[in-house]
C-alpha cells in the first residue's frame, strides 16, 4: 500500500514556513547640532546593525568622525518628522524617544516590541515638544551617579542601539585579531546599477532638488528679458 505521503499531490504539498521577519532598527537624525556626534552616531548605527538613518530637516549633514562607515550606511533625509514617521509606518516600525522622560521605560528591560526608529533630544535643550509628539513609546539610560545630569547625545544613542541589537537577537560579526572584519562597502557603480528602494528613493530625491535649483537659476534671466507678468 501507498503511503499518505505519496498520495498528496504535489501542487498541494505544504510549503515551508516562511522565516519571521527579525525586528529593525531605525535612527532618526531631527536636530543634533554637532557634527562630530552625527559623525560619532553614524560609525554606531552602522556596528549596531541599523537598517537606515533618517535625516529629517537637514539637506546635507557632516558626517566627521564617523571612520569610514558613512560609505555602508543608507542614509535618507525627509522635510518633515510626520514625513519620516508615515514612511517609518509604512514599514512597520514604531518611534522611540531616546530621552529622561517621565513616561520612559529603562533601556535595560528591552522595552521593545518590533522595528523601532530611535530619535535623541538635541545637545543643549534635548528633545522638543514637537519630537515627543510623534514618539509612540520612551526609553532612558538609568545613571548611578549624581555626577551628570545627562550622557552625550552620542553615547546615548550608542548604548540603546546596542541593547535593541541584542534584543532582535542580531548576529554578531566575525571578529579578527582585535578587530571586526571590515568588508568593502557598496560601490557608486554598484548602487546606481542596482538600487535598494532607498537608494532609488534618495537617487530621486537628489534629482528633484537638482532639477528645481536649475529652475530657480533661471528665474532671475527670465525676469530680465521680459518673461516675467509685468505690463510693457
Ligand atoms: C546632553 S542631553 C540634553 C540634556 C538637556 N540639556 C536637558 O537637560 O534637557 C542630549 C540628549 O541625549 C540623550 N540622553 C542623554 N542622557 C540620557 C539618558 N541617561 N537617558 C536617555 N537619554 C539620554 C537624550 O536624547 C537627550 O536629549
Amino acid at each position: 500500500m501507498e503511503s499518505s505521503e505519496a498520495l498528496v499531490p504535489e501542487a498541494a504539498a505544504p510549503s515551508k514556513p516562511k522565516e519571521p521577519k527579525r525586528p529593525e532598527s531605525f535612527l532618526l537624525i531631527y536636530n543634533v547640532s554637532k557634527k562630530q556626534n552625527f559623525g560619532t552616531l553614524l560609525r554606531s548605527a552602522c556596528a549596531f546593525g541599523v537598517s537606515e538613518v533618517l535625516v529629517v530637516g537637514a539637506k546635507k549633514i557632516s558626517t566627521f568622525g564617523n571612520q569610514g562607515t558613512a560609505a555602508h550606511a543608507n542614509v535618507r533625509h525627509f522635510d518633515t518628522l510626520q514625513a519620516a514617521k508615515d514612511d517609518l509606518r509604512s514599514r512597520g516600525a514604531q518611534i522611540c524617544g531616546i530621552e529622561i522622560d517621565d513616561t520612559a521605560q529603562p533601556v535595560t528591560s528591552h522595552p521593545f516590541g518590533g522595528s523601532t526608529a530611535f530619535m535623541l533630544g538635541n545637545e543643549g535643550e534635548g528633545m522638543s515638544t514637537a519630537q515627543k509628539e510623534v514618539c509612540d513609546s520612551f526609553v532612558y539610560i538609568p545613571q548611578f551617579t549624581g555626577a551628570t545630569a545627562s550622557l552625550n547625545v552620542a553615547i546615548a544613542g550608542s548604548i540603546v542601539l546596542h541593547h535593541f541589537a541584542t534584543w532582535a537577537g542580531m548576529q554578531e560579526h566575525p571578529r579578527s585579531g582585535e578587530k571586526f572584519v571590515v568588508e568593502a562597502p557598496r560601490g557608486t557603480l554598484e548602487k546606481f546599477q542596482n538600487p535598494t528602494e532607498a537608494e532609488r528613493e534618495e537617487m530621486e530625491r537628489k534629482r528633484a532638488e537638482r532639477a528645481a535649483k536649475r529652475r530657480k537659476e533661471q528665474e532671475p534671466e527670465e525676469a530680465e528679458t521680459g518673461d516675467g507678468d509685468s505690463e510693457p
